[in-house]
């Protein structure tokens, strides 16, 4: 994958698998500006990281469910690169509890975090993508939007939220030479995933038929993919990478 000269707009990447975007899209010639929540030290380590692979990366803190957050990201980049030719909207959070017992404020949370940052942050590069007539966004779905899973009807919603968002945008952008997919983790070994009960886990496992959690670099390789030259021809789809989970 040649990425040489081109600019991702990267969000969560101080950790786990938006880590793993930043440094594989590192590693094929992109320069980045990625964002985190708070977690300074990761996103420096990010950065570091990406910069020994020979691209620039700019770490920024920003809450992607804030509109002039989101703002200042995309003005980073642009006063940085001049363009950007690559979204991967990647930053997620769980406040996962049974329907019953779940507080609108846990519900909120994720939908915000989760949903209303990828609309915000695809709504802002996506402006500066028409102009270029070119553009690449890859929304960061999950098995569990496609699947549903108990505990977390919050969750499920705002990751097949974000599939409907993905068409949508896609059939909306396509004659401007921009591309909107997502990709749908089954389980991946990152932070998010390692809170589980043990119980939680080994059942988790029994429901993969490769029988093996992802790693995060599994889920960049996909994203690479779909940012890459030979996805040109690619719009609203969505690629589960999961071990088949959701078959
Ligand atoms: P993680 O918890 O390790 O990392 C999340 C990243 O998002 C961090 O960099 C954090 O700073 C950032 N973030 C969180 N809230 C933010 C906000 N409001 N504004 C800006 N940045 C924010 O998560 P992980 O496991 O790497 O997951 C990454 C994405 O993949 C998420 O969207 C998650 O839902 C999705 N996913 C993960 C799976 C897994 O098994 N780990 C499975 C399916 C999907």
């Amino acid at each position: 994958m040649n990425l040489t000269g081109k600019t991702a707009v990267v969000t969560g990447g101080s950790r786990g698998i938006g880590r793993s975007i930043c440094l594989e899209l590192a590693r094929s010639g992109a320069n980045l500006v990625f964002c985190y929540a708070g977690n300074s030290a990761g996103a420096e380590e990010t950065a570091a990281e990406c910069s020994r692979l020979g691209v620039q990366a700019l770490p920024v803190q920003c809450n992607v469910a804030d509109p002039e957050d989101v703002k200042a990201l995309m003005e980073t980049a642009l006063n940085a690169f001049g363009r950007i030719d690559i979204l991967v909207n990647n930053a997620g959070i769980t406040r996962d509890g049974l329907l019953l017992t779940m507080k609108e404020s846990d519900f909120t949370a994720v939908l915000d975090t989760n949903l209303k940052g990828a609309f915000l942050c695809l709504k802002a590069a996506a402006r500066t993508m028409m102009k270029q007539r070119c553009g690449r966004v890859i929304n960061i779905s999950s098995v569990v939007g496609l699947r549903g899973n108990a505990g977390q009807v919050n969750y499920a919603a705002s990751k097949a939220g974000v599939i409907g968002l993905t068409k949508s945008a896609a059939k909306e952008l396509a004659t401007r030479g921009i591309t909107v997919n997502a990709v749908a983790p089954g389980f991946i070994d990152t932070d998010m995933t390692a809170v589980l009960p043990e119980s939680a886990r080994t059942a988790l496992l029994g429901s993969i038929p490769a029988g093996r959690l992802g790693q995060p670099e599994e889920i960049a390789h996909a994203v690479a993919f779909f940012a890459g030259d030979h996805a040109a021809y690619i719009t609203g789809q969505v690629l589960a990478v999961d071990g088949g989970m959701s078959m």
